[in-house]
């Protein structure tokens, strides 16, 4: 089965039980910045989980790409990626476990559908604990449906929880779908969730049933929704009786071209195979990333530098395969060729990719340069150490700042009669690890509950801004992209020079004059080209099916956009530009708050 057929029959299947099919949305969130790149299918569907009306209705169906680099150090086995599509199907405020559940099951073992054998799936649910009740609900259900209560697991908050932990927000308790491969347990104990790959997870169900409020209880909520997610590489691989996400169609140009490339027979090793998957999985999310209509180019921040650490690995890989020419745009084009069909975007943007690919990897060459003489630097103090041992956090400071594997390092040292502490070295790594973990954790958590007040307000002060920059700069103006914190919005736009005083105090006054007016705030849902018509403006994409929302604040601005907005404007207190500088070529960047 490939990517297409099966993303096909899911949404199929949906249609059939009543969903409405929307399109996936950019790897990029919209204004949202607790996240870097979208993670999961619910993500860009948050204000809608969070109860605003979806104009397509209340069942949803979709693929949506998602990126993932909080495992990004488990790549090369054989479940994790990071890139992968999402298939998801929704209930805002419709249907809940009951049907969730029942259509799970019909999708995977009916004949008519994937035919998986009903004796394949074990599942898991929340085995409650001093807050929440167990999700006995879930387990009866999956028992009636027809897994029996000896492959019905109970699991805890970190297997069988869904939502914002540490936030105010909707979350609840999920049930995973897990695919017995059939290979021999690895311990008495071993189970879905145990890691050792004999239980393979390619769904989930999460069910939204509870409000986590300021102080920390857990209300449930008046209106429940279905938030699902099922992993379309590793759906394919157990469809086709494969182990490993790796087997699926998409990779198999890429291992072709890196093998002739760099001369690899027909059998490679442990280590070959896994350097070749790293360079596939990182190249070919790079291309994604580069390749979405969004796309940001490689740099030292956020999300460029996501994509600066994939490439780089992806490169660094290639050099123990022994490849020491370029060869990422190449490998680029393979992905473009093995999956534009699919992604239309990716022939759209393929000027961008390649173009930031070869730059990419020319800058990381002068870098490793670059920390080969910062290593030369470092070694007459470094052999002075009697031990003749290079420290865990020097060799580690390489690999961090100079890209360097610690591969290189040692090779460099043996050339010098050292060696290097990699216990040490290990240590340095793990804690930087567990850091950027939780960082990406803490970040991706925060995407329900990102939804404050502060975050409304600025998001209908961006409107405002939108439209006062078109009043004073131009028609020309259009939004790049916008972005929002707790703290302040930003607001990315089309113009071609730096903004005058004048001009910033002119927006300025423009938009809290409009707050002063305090204008009400409202929306209608109607077709796309309706909308146009009338003039709305906004990043908007099909995404929303054949209606979008448009909002108009009083007559000032009309907009196409998801919300949530404030009810009038007067709410929103002062808005202050706090800066305005450039962003990229052509596209200027405003910071801006509400005081
Ligand atoms: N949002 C759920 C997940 O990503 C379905 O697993």
């Amino acid at each position: 089965m490939t990517s297409d057929e099966l993303k096909q029959l899911y949404i199929d299947f949906f249609r059939e039980k009543g969903h409405a099919v929307i399109q996936g949305s950019s790897l990029i969130p919209e204004n949202d910045s607790t996240i870097l790149y979208t993670p999961a299918g619910m993500q860009p569907l948050v204000p809608f989980l969070l109860g605003e009306k979806h104009p397509a209705g209340k069942r949803l169906v979709d693929v949506q790409k998602c990126v993932r680099t909080g495992d990004i150090d488990e790549v090369g086995d054989s479940t994790h990626l990071t890139f992968f599509e999402m298939l998801g199907n929704w209930s805002l405020g419709d249907y809940f476990k009951r049907e969730a559940i029942e259509w799970s099951y019909e999708f995977l073992t009916s004949g008519a559908w994937l035919g998986f054998g009903v004796d394949q799936l074990h599942v898991t649910v929340f085995k409650g604990d001093d807050q929440i009740p167990p999700d006995e609900e879930a387990a009866a259900i999956w028992e009636e449906t027809g897994i029996p209560r000896d492959r019905i697991y109970f699991m805890g908050r970190k297997d069988n929880w869904w939502g914002p932990t540490g936030n105010t927000g909707p979350c609840g308790p999920d049930t995973e779908i897990f695919i017995d491969t059939g290979r021999a347990p690895c311990c008495p104990e071993c189970r879905p969730g145990c890691g050792c790959g004999k239980y393979f997870e390619i769904w989930n169900d999460v069910f939204m049933q509870y409000r986590r409020t300021e102080d920390g209880r857990y209300v449930p909520l008046q209106k429940k929704n279905v938030d699902t997610g099922m992993g379309v590489e590793r759906t394919i691989a157990m469809m086709n009786g494969s182990d490993t996400v790796f087997d699926i169609h998409e990779f198999q140009p890429l291992f072709g071209f890196l093998k002739k490339f760099a001369g690899i027979g027909s059998q490679p090793d442990n280590e070959t195979t896994r350097s070749l998957r790293v360079i596939s999985d990182h190249i070919r999310t790079a291309t994604h990333i580069l390749g979405d209509d969004q796309g940001v180019p490689p740099s030292n921040l956020d999300r460029g530098y996501v994509l600066r650490r994939l490439i780089r690995l992806a490169i660094r890989h290639g050099r123990k395969l022994g490849i020491d020419e370029p060869f990422t745009q190449r490998l680029a084009e393979v992905v473009i060729e093995a999956e534009a069909s699919a992604h239309d975007e990716l022939a759209r943007n393929r000027r961008f990719i390649l173009d930031e690919l070869s730059a990419e990897e020319s800058r990381f060459e002068k870098t490793l340069q670059a920390g080969l003489r910062e290593f030369e630097k470092l070694l007459p103090n470094l052999q002075k150490n009697p031990a003749k041992t290079i420290p865990g956090r020097i060799a580690f400071r390489l690999y961090d700042t100079y890209g360097f594997p610690v591969e290189f390092t040692a090779e460099m040292a043996a050339e010098h009669g050292m060696t290097v502490d990699m216990n040490g070295y290990s240590k340095a790594f793990e804690k930087h690890r567990e850091l950027s973990r939780q960082g990406s954790e803490n970040k991706f958590k925060g995407g329900l509950a990102d939804n404050s007040e502060m975050v409304t307000k600025l998001h209908t002060a961006t409107h405002l801004l939108h439209q006062a920059l078109r009043d004073v700069l131009g028609e020309h103006v259009e939004q790049k992209g916008s972005n929002i914190t707790e703290k302040r919005l930003r607001f990315d736009f089309s113009h071609p020079a730096a903004m005058t005083a004048d001009e910033k105090t002119a927006v300025e006054n423009k938009v809290n004059d409009m707050i002063a007016s305090d204008l009400p705030v409202n929306y209608v849902e109607m077709e796309l080209e309706e909308a146009l018509e009338k003039g709305a403006i906004g990043l908007f994409r099909s995404r929303y099916g054949e209606k979008v929302k448009v909002y108009t604040i009083g007559d000032y601005s009309i907009e196409i956009c998801g919300g949530p907005h404030v009810a009038r404007t007067g709410e929103l207190g002062k808005f202050r530009i706090v800066k305005e500088m450039s962003s990229s070529g052509g596209v200027r960047r405003i910071r801006a708050v509400l005081e």
